[in-house]
C-alpha cells in the first residue's frame, strides 16, 4: 500500500496540480482505474508493485470493480482523513475499530464480526459483521458479498453483484445543470456537485456532478445482466467539504433536501412510504417525499437533547446527524447554506421529512442493519456507577448486551466518536429524537 499511496499523491500531483481533485464530480482520468496493458514501468500490475493488485475485468486495475475504488479509498489511517471510507487492517477479532467517519460510513465495520452470545445458545449470534452494512465485493480487500441476503429486501438487486458501481456511476455520466434538471449528457461537468463549497453550475455554460457521483435514472452497471436499471432520479443533497472528521465536539454538517429514499428504492423497492396513516394496518414507518414530521414530531425533535432533556431551546443544535431529516426541497442555495457550518443546520419543522437515511448510513456503521445507533437493548449507555450520573460505554466483557463485544473505544468510534456524555447515562434508544417515549 505504500507503493499504491506514492504513486496516487504522484499521479495527482502531476496530473493535476492539486493534490485531492481526482474526480471532479465525472468522469476521472481513465488511468486511475483501467490499465490498458497491465504495465506500469515495465511490470505488471501486481501486489507490492504500484496499485493493490492484478488486472480484472474491464482492463481494471483490480480484480473486481470495487477494488478499482478500494485502491484509493483505502488506507491504513488511524484518524478520520479526507475521501478514505475504509480502513485498512481491520480483521474480525481484533481491538482497534475502523476510523473514518464520513457520512456514509466506513466499510471496515463489515469485518467486525464480534464473538458474542446474547440471547440465543450459539457461539457466534451477536454481532456478525456482514449485518453492519452493505457487503461490496472486493476480492483483494477481503470484502465478501453477504451470505445471508441474497436480494436487496423489499426489492430483486443482488447481493452477488453488490460492487461501489451499484451505486456510484464510476464515470460519473449525471449532471445537474442550472435550473436542476438531471441528465447523463449535455453541458459539460466541471466541478463536484456534492458541497457547500461547490462551484454552481452555469446556465448555458456548465453543469455539476450529481451528488457523490451516484447513479440516477437508467444507470445499469453494464457487467450485471438482466433488468435492473435505476427507475428513480439521485438524491438532492449538499455536505460539507470537510465531511470525514470526528464528531466528539461538533458534528459534520450535511443538508439531505429530497429523494434519497425514492433513490434507495431503486433496489428496496418496497421499502418506499412516502405517505402514511397513523394506526393503519401493513405500512412500512415513513421514509420518502412526502412523509413528513408530524407538528408533534417536529417538537420533540426540537426539544429532546439526550434522554430525560427536552430542554434545547436553540434551533440551531436542534440537529442531529444521528437522526438527520430531508428539508423537503431542491432548492441548492438553501442546501449549501445548511451545510456549511454546524450550527446552520435547520431545526425541525412539518417540512421536513423522513428518509431512510435518518435511522441508516449508506455504506456501513458498527450497528446491525447499518443503523446509525445501538439499537438491540434499551439502553445505548450505562453510568459509572450504579446509580452514578456520568455516563460511560459499557465495558462489560461478560454479558456484553449493550455493547455487543465492542470496547468503550470502539462504541465510541461507532458514534463517529461522541463521548457517551453526549447521550448521559443509561440513554434510551436514539429514536426518541423523533418519538420521546423515554
Ligand atoms: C473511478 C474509476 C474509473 C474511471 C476513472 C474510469 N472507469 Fe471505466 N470502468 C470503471 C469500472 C468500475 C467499470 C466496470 C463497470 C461495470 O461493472 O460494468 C468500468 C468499465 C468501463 C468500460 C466498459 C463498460 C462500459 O460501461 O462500457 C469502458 C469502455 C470504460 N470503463 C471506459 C473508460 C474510459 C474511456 C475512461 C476515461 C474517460 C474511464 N473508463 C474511466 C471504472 C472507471
Ligand atoms: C486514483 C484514485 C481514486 C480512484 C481509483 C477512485 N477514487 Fe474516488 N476519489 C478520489 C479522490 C482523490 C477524491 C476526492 C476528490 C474528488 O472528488 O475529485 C474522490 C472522491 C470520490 C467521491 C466523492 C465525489 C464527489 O464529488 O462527491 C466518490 C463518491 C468516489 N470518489 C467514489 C469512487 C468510486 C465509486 C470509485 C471506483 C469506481 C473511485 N472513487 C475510484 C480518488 C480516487
Ligand atoms: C448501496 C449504495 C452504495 C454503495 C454500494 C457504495 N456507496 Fe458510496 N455512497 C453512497 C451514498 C448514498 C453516499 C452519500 C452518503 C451520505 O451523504 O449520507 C455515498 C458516499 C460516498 C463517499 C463520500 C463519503 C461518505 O461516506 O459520505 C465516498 C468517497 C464513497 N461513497 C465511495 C464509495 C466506494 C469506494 C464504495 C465501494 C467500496 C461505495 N462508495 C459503495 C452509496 C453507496
Ligand atoms: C444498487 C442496489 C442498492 C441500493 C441503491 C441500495 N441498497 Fe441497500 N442493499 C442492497 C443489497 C443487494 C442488500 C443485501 C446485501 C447486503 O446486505 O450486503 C442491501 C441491504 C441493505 C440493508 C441491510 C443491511 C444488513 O446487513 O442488514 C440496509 C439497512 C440497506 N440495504 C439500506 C439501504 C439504504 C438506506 C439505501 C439508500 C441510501 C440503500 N440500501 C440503497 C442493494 C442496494
Ligand atoms: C426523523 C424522525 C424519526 C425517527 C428518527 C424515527 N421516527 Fe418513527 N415516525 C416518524 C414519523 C414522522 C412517523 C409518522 C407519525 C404519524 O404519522 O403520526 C413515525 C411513525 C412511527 C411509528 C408508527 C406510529 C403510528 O402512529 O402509526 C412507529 C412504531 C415508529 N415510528 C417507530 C420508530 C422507531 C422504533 C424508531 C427508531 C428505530 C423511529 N421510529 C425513528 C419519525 C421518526
Ligand atoms: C425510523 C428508522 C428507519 C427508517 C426511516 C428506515 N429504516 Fe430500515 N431499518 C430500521 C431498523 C431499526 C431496522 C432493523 C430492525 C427492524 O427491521 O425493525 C431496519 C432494517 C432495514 C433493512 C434490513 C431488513 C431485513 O430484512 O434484514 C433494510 C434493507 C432497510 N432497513 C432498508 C431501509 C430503506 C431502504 C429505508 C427507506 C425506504 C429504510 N430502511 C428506512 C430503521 C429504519
Amino acid at each position: 500500500m505504500k507503493f499504491l499511496r506514492i504513486a496516487v499523491a504522484a499521479l495527482f500531483a502531476f496530473a493535476f496540480g492539486n493534490a485531492y481533485a481526482f474526480h471532479s464530480g465525472g468522469v476521472a482520468e481513465c488511468e486511475g482505474c483501467h490499465s490498458m496493458h497491465n504495465s506500469f514501468d515495465g511490470q505488471p500490475n501486481v501486489t507490492g508493485r504500484t496499485f493493490a493488485n492484478g488486472t480484472g475485468p474491464y482492463l481494471l486495475k483490480a480484480n473486481d470493480q470495487s477494488g478499482a475504488c478500494l485502491n484509493c479509498h483505502q488506507a491504513a489511517d488511524t484518524a478520520p482523513s479526507s475521501y478514505h471510507i475504509s480502513t485498512a487492517g481491520i480483521t474480525p477479532y481484533d481491538s482497534t475499530s475502523p476510523v473514518e467517519a464520513t457520512p456514509g460510513g466506513d466499510f471496515a465495520w463489515l469485518k467486525k464480526t464480534m464473538n458474542v452470545v446474547i440471547r440465543k445458545n450459539t457461539a457466534l449470534d451477536g454481532n456478525p459483521g456482514e449485518r453492519h452494512g452493505h457487503n461490496v465485493i472486493a476480492a483483494d480487500f477481503g470484502y465478501v458479498a453477504d451470505s445471508t441476503l441474497a436480494y436487496a429486501p423489499g426489492g430483486v438487486y443482488p447481493a452477488s453483484a453488490l460492487a461501489c458501481s451499484s451505486c456510484h456511476d464510476p464515470h460519473g455520466k449525471y449532471r445537474r445543470d442550472a435550473s436542476g434538471n438531471i441528465s447523463t449528457a449535455g453541458l459539460p461537468i466541471w466541478n463536484s456537485g456534492s458541497y457547500n463549497s461547490s462551484a454552481d453550475p452555469i446556465a448555458g455554460t456548465s453543469a455539476v456532478g450529481a451528488y457523490r457521483i451516484l447513479g440516477g435514472i437508467g444507470y445499469q452497471p453494464k457487467s450485471l445482466t438482466g433488468s435492473y436499471a435505476f427507475t428513480r432520479t439521485v438524491p438532492a443533497a449538499v455536505v460539507n467539504s470537510t465531511y470525514n472528521r470526528s464528531e466528539a465536539s461538533t458534528q459534520t454538517p450535511i443538508a439531505y433536501g429530497a429523494d434519497m429514499s425514492e433513490w434507495c428504492a431503486n433496489c428496496h423497492t418496497g421499502m418506499l412510504q412516502q405517505s402514511y396513516t397513523s394506526g393503519m394496518a401493513g405500512l412500512r414507518h415513513p421514509a420518502g417525499n412526502g412523509a413528513n414530521l408530524t407538528a408533534e414530531i417536529a417538537n420533540n425533535y426540537n426539544a429532546w437533547v439526550r434522554t430525560g432533556v427536552m430542554t434545547n431551546v436553540t434551533a440551531s443544535a436542534a440537529f442531529s446527524t444521528l437522526a438527520p431529516f430531508e428539508q423537503g426541497h431542491r432548492d441548492y442555495a438553501v442546501l449549501k447554506a445548511a451545510a456549511a457550518s454546524a450550527t446552520a443546520m435547520p431545526a425541525a419543522s412539518t417540512n421536513g421529512q423522513v428518509a431512510c437515511i435518518s435511522c441508516h448510513r449508506a455504506h456501513a456503521s458498527g450497528f446491525e442493519s447499518s443503523l446509525r445507533f445501538f439499537y438491540l437493548n434499551e439502553f445505548m449507555t450505562v453510568a459509572d456507577t450504579a446509580n452514578g450520573n456520568v455516563a460511560i460505554y459499557d465495558s462489560s466483557t461478560t454479558e456484553n448486551k449493550i455493547n455487543y463485544g465492542y470496547s468503550p473505544a470502539q462504541q465510541q468510534a461507532a458514534y463517529n466518536y461522541r463521548p457517551a456524555t453526549v447521550f448521559g447515562p443509561w440513554a434510551r434508544s436514539y429514536c426518541n429524537k423523533c418519538h420521546a417515549k423515554d
